[in-house]
């Protein structure tokens, strides 16, 4: 590389239509989320970067082109299936690749503190096991059709609001044992070729500007080899580069162009910017190198959206979550004379989450409800839902069913036909976005209402939730059924109705507490949500600090809190019913080996999915809680499997700020059908260790 070429590589436009009007688009760009030029006379192919970790992204108004949406994060996750989420994210790298894309902004990976952050459906989980073993799994697949994935936004970027220059203030052993953990297990398993690096402050830096968690954490202690870009519009000035950022993303955004002839002119004169833009390039390249977008260049070519879509089906299949089913209310029976579909556009799709993750099948949203709202804003404000019918798809599963559909605006008129209908069906939805957290957890525009009515007038009242994340169910004692769906993608439709007439046993279990009420919350309200301070704005925009304290509840996040606390939640973290039934047992747990063996029978009529948990309960007399191991398990009636899982010493450890102390003496371990319910616990010896980070 000459002088000139060096930061070339080291900074990237936002590469949209609209803001690409200013200056016209660089002829080999691609609308869509990014573009890093390349190097012709080196042979270094550019960068075009799309969002996200659901599928090609639709979103930002320049992509008229159609993709296969996968389920939502929290669908994938709720799967339990490292395998499946795998072929999923080999699905959507091979749509990108068939769209002339080479990286893919996937593996969002912040674990969720609050289920109230607009982004919850983009994210795997409350705990840092299960979230690294679905990164790693879906930057694996994504990797492996010569696509760059991202893991991201490291760290702790737990809510939207204020999400530009909100600070997380945390203890290092605290982000360490969850957060970080996380990220570790991700980058560790799916081995991502870059870093996304977040908007907001952590302990006072910018998470793009931050010496620790950059320099110190990622790249020394975890060795990351690959190379770090920012989010887009998080750049704070040239110095962040020295501080471990490889690569300003989405220029346009930010007050200017640090990474190009302001970081060239460092290095000509700095010999500390001299070595570390070198190693910017030898980052950028071995990402580039090591994922094969030299050798393997993006070829134009044609979706083959019937295997997509199977792909996409076979996930929200996994992922639904039967959370009710009292007197066997389901699987419904083919021969009910008369069904009710109420509410939930069910008539019209299914529905998606917003923002830069949004994905659309051919021919756009089949609904799309405007949002308002300006600028970059705008377009994630609308509420778009998928081309898959459940009304359409109820109807061609049960041809002599007589469906028929209510909107469920008018509580008078839904009731009217529940009144008269064998069954109900009441399709709930909790839109999210990108940018807007919600401001509580109860499902908008009236639904409660319509469902505890509806539910009062059928005693066969089905509600399916087509969710981002965990909501408040105040009508859940007065209905038959309730089947967690979450955003169920592309064919999502389909995997409900299979799911609701038994052709597919549901094993989705729960990644994500549920509350009983917000009050059981580590925080009353999102920070900063009472001072109404929008997503997009940075801090000389606002000109207020905010802080965010995240050491309330420190590493205890989701069922950990739950525990600390001695609260019930709603539905706990795990948590998922089935039409067969599961007997777990035999726990046994090597204390040199740290292995966990046990064996799973279904002892039911019917062939179905269990996944069994094992917990830690007790580490040498510090009682706590911690997910160590799982396992999804598939059973025919009668069918017994002996079961092995490996367990991460770091789990049963405590960070003891420069690596992990495991304490010598007795641990106690459960097998669990989900955090609360657990078997007998069983005792294993385990010596002493301190692990190097
Ligand atoms: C967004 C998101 C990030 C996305 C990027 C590019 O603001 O935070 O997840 O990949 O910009 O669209």
């Amino acid at each position: 590389m000459n002088p000139a070429e060096r930061t070339i590589l080291t900074h990237g436009i936002w590469a949209t239509k609209a803001v690409a009007s200013q200056t016209p688009l660089p002829e080999d760009a691609i609308p869509g989320a990014g573009y890093v030029a390349g190097i012709p006379r080196l042979n270094v192919p550019a960068l075009k970067e799309t969002d996200a970790g659901l599928g090609v992204a639709y979103n930002l108004g320049v992509r008229k082109d159609g993709a296969t949406a996968l389920p939502s994060a929290m669908a994938m996750a709720s799967s339990w299936n490292p395998a499946l989420v795998q072929a999923g994210g080999a699905m959507i790298a091979a749509e990108a690749r068939a769209k002339g894309f080479n990286v893919l902004l996937a593996g969002g990976s912040n674990l969720m503190r609050d289920p109230r952050n607009g982004r919850t459906f983009e994210y795997f989980s409350e705990d840092p096991l299960l979230t690294g073993y679905m990164a790693g799994a879906a930057i694996t697949g994504i990797q492996s059709q010569h696509i760059i994935s991202t893991i991201k936004h490291l760290a702790l970027n737990g809510q939207e609001t204020a999400r530009h220059f909100g600070n997380v203030v945390i203890t290092d052993a605290a982000a360490r044992e969850s957060d970080l953990l996380a990220f570790e297990i991700g980058i560790e398993r799916g081995n991502p070729a870059s870093v996304m690096c977040a908007y907001n402050q952590t302990n006072g830096y910018y998470a793009c500007d931050n010496d620790y968690l950059l320099n110190t954490v990622l790249k020394r202690a975890w060795g990351f080899k690959g190379f770090v870009m920012s989010d887009w519009g998080a750049v704070h000035g040239l110095q962040s580069a020295i501080n471990g950022l490889d690569q300003q993303s989405g220029e346009q955004l930010d007050p200017k162009v640090f990474f190009g002839s302001e970081l060239a002119a460092a290095a000509a004169s700095d010999p500390l910017y001299a070595a570390r833009l070198k190693d910017m390039n030898h980052r950028i390249l071995r990402a580039i190198y090591a994922t094969g977008l030299d050798t393997h260049p993006p070829v134009i070519a044609p979706i083959d959206f019937k295997a997509n879509g199977d792909v996409a089906q076979a996930v929200a299949e996994q992922g639904i979550v039967l959370l009710r089913n009292q007197n066997n209310a389901l699987p419904l029976m083919a021969s009910a004379k008369s069904v009710v579909v109420i509410g939930g556009y069910a008539d019209s799709g299914v529905l998606s989450g917003g923002g830069s993750s949004q994905v659309q099948g051919e021919g756009g949203p089949a609904i799309t409800i405007p949002g308002g709202g300006e600028g970059r804003a705008s377009s994630w404000r609308s509420e778009n839902y998928q081309r898959s019918i459940p009304l359409r798809a109820l109807q061609m599963r049960a041809p002599q069913t007589a469906f028929t559909y209510r909107d469920g605006k008018y509580i008078s008129d839904a009731l009217a036909a529940a009144k008269k209908a064998d069954v109900a069906i009441v399709f709930a939805t909790q839109w999210m976005t990108e940018s807007a957290d919600v401001p509580d957890l109860s499902l908008p525009r009236g639904q409660d209402a319509l469902i505890a009515a509806v539910a009062a007038a059928n005693p066969h009242t089905v509600v399916v939730l087509e969710n981002g994340g965990p909501v408040l169910m105040p009508w859940l004692d007065k209905t038959a059924a309730v089947v967690e769906a979450w955003y169920p993608g592309a064919r999502g439709a389909e995997a409900i109705t299979r799911v609701l007439y038994g052709d597919v046993n549901p094993s989705g279990r729960l990644p994500a507490t549920f509350p009983a009420s917000e009050s059981q919350l580590p925080r009353a309200v999102i920070p900063g949500s009472d001072k109404n301070i929008p997503a997009f704005d940075r801090k000389e925009a606002v000109n207020q600090p905010l802080d965010i304290d995240y050491n309330i509840e420190g590493a205890d996040i989701g069922y950990k809190w739950f525990v600390r606390t001695h609260a019930k939640p709603l539905f706990p973290f795990g948590f998922g019913l089935n039409y067969t039934s599961f007997s777990r047992s035999g726990l046994k747990v090597d204390g040199k080996e740290l292995t966990a063996s046990f064996t799973v029978t279904n002892s039911g009529a019917r062939a179905g999915a269990d996944v069994a948990q094992v917990y830690l309960t007790d580490a040498a007399g510090q009682a706590t809680q911690r997910l160590v191991g799982f396992q999804r398990i598939e059973l025919v009636p009668g069918e017994s499997k002996a079961i092995s899982v490996k367990l991460d010493p770091r789990l049963l450890a405590n960070w003891n700020g420069k690596g992990w102390t495991v304490k010598g003496g007795i641990y106690r371990f459960a097998l669990g059908a989900s955090a609360v319910d657990l078997g007998t616990p069983v005792n294993a010896s385990v010596a002493g260790a301190t692990l190097k980070p």
